[in-house]
């Protein structure tokens, strides 16, 4: 084996076509040598959300340019690559398919390993591209899919502590947005209007926040967001309605990471305190601060990969390839791509109706 391992990774799990290349470094971190990420928030905006049968023609339109500007902006002959990792799951069959069967034919063409990569493992090792963190850590990840507490024990070791039963949290902010009247992908525009209101003009509810561990549920948040949007009387009220919105999620998040918290340090062999928040709604400020400040308050240090690694990429699906082939963890050309795939097999499945938690 070389000494330093380079790899090319393809993500099209959602709404991004990305491809990127990342050489290990001897510091066990990684160089991102290449970062290409083409976004579709264009195609899906009148639609107010991501329609499936359009994403999938926009990754077939694209992936091949994303590929080919990935290699050549990271100056890496592509014979010279150790291997080739594309996202296998979770996520859009449709989607799914364009990057995994691109890495698999490269992979195929070339005669080099490939590794299929669950996107969810790419978001866990996301922050130790550029920044050495010993495992065990404690991880929250907050995107438009997914709303999840895991123990992060090691490549391919993961315990999933809780999950949203419902909604995952960036789908809340893009329904809130959707019905205030802003553009998809709703979150940030939902923290702009935030900015401007009264976050305790209306009072909203918790669902769960005392029960049910530290799994999480926006549903009936949703619902009565939903019940005040059709009063609201002028754009003041909109203010109103994000800033409180906002304020109950971050007091939702407060609570159920300081039972997060508890439950990682009940694992005696975890104590170094590390906390990573991860996923597109991360890059949220007041999220973020609210965190930050409960991580103060219990003795963890808080951990933000950069907003370009915190959402969608290819760099940690390439950089979760070669931690996996470090491991052996290497596919082989039949991998099939996988709607649902947690992370932790162990963990119950936790979503319908009439769930009791
Ligand atoms: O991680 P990400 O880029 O893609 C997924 O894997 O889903 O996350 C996208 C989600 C969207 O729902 C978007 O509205 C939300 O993250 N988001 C935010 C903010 N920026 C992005 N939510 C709240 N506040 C923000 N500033
Ligand atoms: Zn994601």
């Amino acid at each position: 084996m070389k000494e330093k391992l380079t790899f090319l990774g393809i993500e099209t799990s959602c709404d991004e076509t990305a491809a990127a290349v990342v050489r290990e470094k001897n510091d066990g971190t990684g160089e991102i040598l290449s970062n290409i990420v083409s976004s579709q928030v264009e195609e899906h905006k009148e639609f107010g959300g991501i329609v499936p049968e359009l994403a999938a023609r926009a990754h077939v339109e694209k992936i091949e340019f994303i590929v080919q500007q990935a290699i050549k902006k990271s100056n890496v002959d592509i014979n010279n690559l150790d291997g080739i990792a594309a996202t296998a799951g979770p996520g859009l069959i449709v989607s799914l398919i364009v990057g995994l069967n691109t890495g698999k034919a490269i992979a195929g063409s070339l005669g080099k390993p490939f590794v299929a990569v669950n996107h969810l493992e790419g978001h866990a090792l996301s922050p130790t591209i550029n920044k050495k963190i010993e495992f065990p850590y404690l991880l929250l990840l907050i995107s438009g899919g997914h709303t999840q507490f895991l123990e992060v024990n090691g490549v391919n070791k993961y315990k999933r502590l809780g999950t949203t039963i419902d909604d995952a949290l960036g789908e809340a902010f893009d329904k809130t947005a959707r019905l205030l009247g802003l553009e998809f992908p709703g979150g940030p525009k939902v923290e702009e209007y935030a900015k401007k209101g009264n976050e305790n003009f209306f009072t909203l509810p918790k669902p769960i926040l005392n029960r049910g561990g530290c799994n999480l549920s926006f549903a009936g948040l949703k619902t009565a967001v939903l019940k005040i949007s059709k009063k609201l009387k002028n754009e003041k009220e909109k203010y109103h309605l994000a800033a409180s919105f906002q304020k109950t999620i971050n007091e939702i998040l407060y609570e159920k990471t300081k039972v997060a918290m508890s439950e990682f340090l009940k694992n005696k062999k975890n104590k170094k305190k590390t906390f990573v928040i991860a996923g597109g709604v991360a890059s949220n400020l007041s999220i973020r601060n609210n965190l930050i400040e409960l991580a103060k308050e219990k003795d963890f240090i808080p951990v933000f990969p950069p907003v370009n690694l915190c959402s969608d990429n290819a760099a940690m699906i390439a950089w979760a390839g070669i931690e996996r082939f470090k491991i052996n963890a290497i596919d082989n050309l039949e991998f099939p791509s996988k709607a649902r795939w947690p992370l932790d097999s162990s963990a119950p499945f936790l979503k319908g109706p009439g769930l009791k938690i």
